[in-house]
């Protein structure tokens, strides 16, 4: 048998078993999606929305992409942030990286990953140098590493909190709140690192006053 094939016979199994506990599972979730989160996670494999918070489908609204950024040209990312937070209403954005992040680690090497890659980690490179002396301060490579996946984290919540989508929920519904958490691979715990209660004043800069 195929890898594959392997996932479409769990699906079956899956299916079969999740039909005979709650017989009305798939006929309820077919006809209504009311989750309360946006989740905006790290691509990787080992970090899986629902697995690690023991939510079930329907309950976690969830996109990813490498080392969870948000970045404010990514069409994709501000798709479902429109569609989670003006037609979902979602109460939390959480954005959640991990500790030994393949992409967080690339970013810190000058190795050229060749043009899409160099073109997404720049972003992380730029989390860097706006914490570079507290960065440059962690000699462990380890303990550099996450530090600045924490910063990362802390840095596309303010991201998040940039786009007029949130501000204009902030401003008309006082919601989301907002969250930047981080998942420990060795332990399967995720830590809270900052969060970002809706209305919160950000740089002027960034703050529309026209919305
Ligand atoms: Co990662």
């Amino acid at each position: 048998m195929q890898t594959y094939e392997k996932l479409l016979l769990e699906n079956k199994a899956w299916a079969a078993e999740v039909q005979q506990e709650d017989p009305d599972f798939f006929k309820r979730l077919s006809q209504i999606q009311t989750p309360d989160f946006l989740w905006i996670g790290c691509s990787d494999s080992r970090v899986p929305a629902d697995k690690i918070t023991g939510t079930q489908p329907g309950e976690i609204f969830v996109h990813r992409n490498v080392a969870n950024l948000v970045i404010n040209t990514d069409v994709n990312l501000l798709s479902v942030l429109d569609y989670a937070v003006n037609h979902l209403k979602v109460k939390h954005v959480i954005v959640c990286g991990h500790y030994g992040c393949g992409g967080v680690k690339a970013s810190i090497s000058n190795h050229d990953f060749k043009y899409v890659l160099n073109m997404w980690l720049r972003n992380i490179k730029d989390v860097y140098r706006i914490h570079r002396e507290e960065l440059d301060a962690i000699k462990d490579e380890e303990l550099k590493t996450d530090r600045l996946v924490e910063l990362n984290v802390m840095e596309q919540v303010f991201n998040l909190a940039k786009t007029s989508i949130i501000q204009r929920a902030w401003k008309n519904e006082q919601r989301p709140d907002l969250h930047g958490w981080v998942y420990g691979l060795k332990d399967g715990l995720i830590k809270p690192v900052y969060e970002m209660k809706a209305g919160t004043h950000i740089d002027p800069l960034y703050e529309y006053d026209d919305l």
